[in-house]
């Protein structure tokens, strides 16, 4: 690892895989730049060729990559494909930001303790799609998003840190979607700062904050916890 310029700690690398917007990829390349976040991008890595992602990437002069999976004849090879183009960047951390295929269990087993995700809910509510609908649905007082390590149960892995959004009356999936969207781009971040800093660290599965097991996620509040 090369050492960040603003400080001592040296620079953690990643791999950010998107299949779409990339607004998260966006808030960690901004982070980078204006906040000192002590991470490299080695690679963006899309799934669909017309990821508006990509061109956020080439913007800021990070190699965009496309491992298409119509390409391939299953998801083995597909993943095959992925991982061995990956792993020619060695990320110390692989990086889900809208990345939107189920993966594999041999793909999740290589990267284990070293691949995060962010959710678009306060887990264990919601796994899978439409959360914000569904949170609507369901008349929640609190919706939110959450980053956690990848595992083989979906959307199930240990949540590091979560945010959350008042549901308001007024509220359709998109009004909702958006205010959670604005805390991602906060604690995605965040939680990489803590990778990055060894402030957080996975050992035999296990979620250590501080040294100490991190037995529920972190709450952000973007009065207090904003560095
Ligand atoms: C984000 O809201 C993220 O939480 C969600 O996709 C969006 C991607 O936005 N991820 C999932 O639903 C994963 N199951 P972005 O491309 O603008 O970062």
């Amino acid at each position: 690892m090369s050492k960040s310029h603003r400080g001592h700690t040296p620079m953690l690398p990643i791999v950010v895989l998107i299949s779409g917007s990339g607004s998260n990829l966006q808030a960690i390349i901004d982070a980078i730049r204006d906040d000192g976040l002590p991470v490299e991008i080695r690679a963006v890595i899309s799934n669909r060729p017309d990821a508006y992602g990509l061109q956020r990437a080439r913007a800021a002069n990070i190699p965009a990559v496309v491992v298409d999976h119509t390409a391939f004849d299953n998801r083995s090879d597909y993943e095959a494909a992925l991982q061995q183009r990956i792993d020619q960047y060695t990320p110390a951390m692989v990086v889900l930001a809208g990345y939107m295929r189920i993966l594999g269990a041999a793909f999740v087993e290589h990267y284990q303790g070293r691949m995060l995700n962010i959710h678009p809910s306060l887990l264990p509510d919601f796994p899978g799609l439409n959360t914000h609908q569904r949170a609507i649905d369901a008349a929640v007082a609190a919706h939110g998003a959450s980053v956690h390590l990848v595992t083989n149960e979906l959307d199930g892995g240990p949540v590091i840190i979560q945010a959350s959004v008042p549901l308001l009356v007024e509220d359709d999936a998109t009004t909702l979607a958006k205010r959670v969207q604005t805390q991602e781009h906060h604690i995605y971040p965040l939680a990489l700062r803590w990778f990055a800093e060894q402030r957080l660290s996975v050992k035999a599965g296990e979620v250590l904050f501080d040294q100490q097991p991190l037995n529920q996620p972190v709450h952000f509040n973007s009065d207090t916890d904003a560095t």
